[in-house]
């Protein structure tokens, strides 16, 4: 299956065609997979409600596309090199056939356990390759998986568990992490503590710790699969059938369940997995993003699998044993393709440099960015140092609800700008509006970065709750997907992205709402309120900066920070660790009562001067108290 664009020439060509007839486009490009019955109507939609439907009436497993297809052909071929955290461990390599084998395996185990179509599981799992395994099983039998990070805590997992209404957690028994082991069973234990829904939990060994096992309820991986033979027939999924929920945050409230459905996402990461990264035959390919994130969900698994590509699974972190590792895997492997995070540039970039030049990187035909904008100080150092100034860098704009890759260069036949993302995608239909929602025709003026048509891979709901799903993305504009970034773009039609423009804080291109943190912090029991806003941070993109107004004058304020900090721990997990807490009096609240966000934000980002208008402040003296605090 090549869906590869060769020329730029060729880009400009399939991108007028795919705008002007968007049915016919994907008509032809969904002709590649393998269907169990081809749809009828390749498009059905309205912004409205949302309706989105895609290949309606089709029938197919996406599974099929991305084992069954390849083994004949390349059934020998490496699916993934397997890389452990502890470098002196072997690494392991997987197979097509094997990986087609272990799939069937643990699917029919999911069967024996009374699992059905529709039943969610989720994955709580560190990167190992039986993770890869649990997601496609879940794929091949029909149960909609949901993928937790491994770094969120017991409530946070109990949160996305009852929500989906999960019957199975796959989970292991804990993970590896630089020198350190997570007990991952532990977690899962207190978080069923408030999950009714759960009937069982499959606990794959992986750090030999011989957990606790609750009988009845917890079942040993090896146990389960051990007689269970190495052919499942695929379920037959309808094009639209949701094939995995994924939690993320938003502006309000609790995290959301995004859907995303069987054949519109196959199509369209395999078609931007191939174009994006340029994909050819023989490319080692390594997406450093951890399967709990959409980038792991879309690019270290179903983008590469799809296209019978070898892809590394690395379990470990960049900086152990020491910061030069991504470097000793590149060369270790012989990637071409390495796709990571600003974060992780920036914080490498600190390094010495001896650790990029002890290894050869000349494999690498092209490098990529995700999850954050990338300074241009960043960009300059990757492309360089890394990329020997002769690897494109591609900066990929995209989120958890677009499912894939949205703006893009296509590895070296687009322009290339720092800071830019660059060009639509074909199929990728993006506008910038003004706050009354008019579309910007005028070059280099910021606006919201909305999108028109619909694509393959888009959102279809949140879970649970369509209702939300049109207030978050449909509502803000009339009729178009409003992304919740901010964007600027050039005489030429790139895009740059500015940002947020909501209350999302993106830190270490991990997102958070600053409500989610507040919420965390507000149930400590020292907190009486508190305000979550971001601020410029030199490795992690935006820092977690808290202000917190609390009930006790206790001496020792460091003892109420570190509790705080406990708070959020618990109640989201260690990624979301504010930077800095401060104590404050108050907040700055209007006369109607919300809380002055615009205020905290120049504040935490070092202004004590310049906040504009502030005559609708309820008490402005507590500024002064904030801002000599903040010092
Ligand atoms: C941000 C990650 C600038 C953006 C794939 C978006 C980016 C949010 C880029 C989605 C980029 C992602 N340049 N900003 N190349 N890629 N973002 O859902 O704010 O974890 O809305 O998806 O990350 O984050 P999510």
């Amino acid at each position: 299956m090549n869906l590869r664009i060769n020329s730029f020439e060729q880009y400009q060509h399939d991108y007028r065609k795919s705008i002007s007839n968007p049915a016919l486009f994907w008509d032809e490009i969904a002709s590649e997979f393998q269907w169990k019955k081809k749809w009828t109507n390749t498009l059905n939609w309205n912004f409205e409600e949302p309706k989105i439907e895609w290949f309606k009436d089709g029938k197919l497993n996406i599974t099929e596309n991305l084992l069954d297809r390849h083994l004949e052909k390349n059934g020998n071929k490496i699916a993934f090199h397997w890389e452990a955290n502890n470098p002196g461990k072997k690494s392991k390599s997987i197979t097509y056939q094997e990986l087609y084998q272990e799939v069937c395996k643990l699917s029919n185990g999911l069967k024996s356990l009374g699992v059905q179509k529709g039943d969610r599981i989720c994955i709580y799992m560190p990167m190992i390759i039986e993770s890869v395994v649990a997601i496609l099983a879940c794929a091949r039998i029909g149960a909609v998986h949901s993928i937790i990070f491994a770094g969120f805590s017991s409530n946070a997992l109990a949160d996305r568990i009852n929500d989906a209404q999960a019957k199975i957690i796959l989970t292991s028994d804990g993970l590896n992490r630089a020198d350190k082991k997570v007990d991952l069973k532990e977690m899962v234990d207190s978080a069923l503590e408030s999950c009714s829904s759960v009937e069982h939990v499959i606990v794959f060994d992986c750090i030999h710790s011989q957990p606790n096992m609750l009988k009845d309820r917890d079942i040993d991986y090896h146990e389960l699969i051990k007689n269970q033979s190495a052919h499942c027939e695929a379920e037959e999924m309808d094009a639209e059938d949701m094939l995995f929920i994924l939690y993320t945050s938003g502006s309000t409230g609790k995290p959301k369940g995004v859907v995303h459905t069987c054949a519109g996402y196959m199509v369209y990461v395999a078609y931007s997995f191939q174009n994006v990264f340029q994909y050819e035959e023989n490319d080692i390919f390594w997406c450093t993003a951890d399967i709990g994130w959409i980038t792991g969900h879309s690019y270290t698994v179903y983008g590469p699998l799809l296209s019978g590509a070898t892809s590394v699974l690395f379990e470990g972190v960049p900086t152990y044993p020491d910061a030069g590792r991504f470097w000793q895997i590149i060369d270790k492997f012989k990637v071409t393709q390495f796709y990571t995070a600003p974060t992780a540039i920036r914080s490498l970039m600190t390094f010495d440099e001896r650790l990029i030049e002890k290894q050869d990187l000349s494999s690498l035909k092209l490098i990529g960015s995700v999850g954050e904008p990338i300074n241009e100080e960043a960009w300059n150092w990757f492309f360089q140092k890394i990329g020997k100034s002769n690897c494109p860098l591609i900066d990929t704009w995209w989120q958890t609800e677009t499912g894939g890759v949205m703006l893009s260069g296509l590895g070296g036949l687009s322009p290339m700008k720092p800071t830019y993302a660059g060009l639509p995608l074909p199929g990728i239909n993006p506008t910038l509006l003004d706050a009354e929602g008019n579309e910007i025709t005028s070059p280099n003026t910021e606006g919201y970065l909305c999108i028109k048509t619909p694509w393959p891979s888009m959102i279809r709901t949140t879970f649970g709750d369509h209702e939300r799903c049109k207030l978050t993305y449909f509502s803000h504009f009339k009729g178009y997907y409003f992304t919740g970034d901010g964007a600027k773009r050039d005489e030429n039609g790139m895009y740059r992205i500015i940002g947020r423009v909501d209350d999302v804080i993106n830190v270490s291109g991990h997102r958070f709402g600053t409500a989610e943190i507040e919420d965390a912090i507000n149930k400590n029991k020292y907190a009486t309120e508190s305000a979550v806003v971001g601020y410029p941070h030199a490795i992690k993109g935006q820092g977690i900066y808290a202000y917190v107004v609390v009930n006790t004058e206790m001496e020792d304020e460091s003892k109420i920070i570190r509790s705080i900090i406990e708070s959020v721990n618990q109640h989201i997990g260690k990624i979301a660790k504010p930077d800095k807490i401060q104590i404050v009096k108050g907040l700055p609240k209007t006369r109607s009562g919300k809380i002055m966000r615009r205020i905290l934000r120049k504040i935490a980002e070092g202004e004590s001067t310049n906040f504009g208008d502030t005559s609708t402040l309820l008490d402005p003296s507590l500024l002064d108290d904030i801002i000599e605090g903040a010092k």
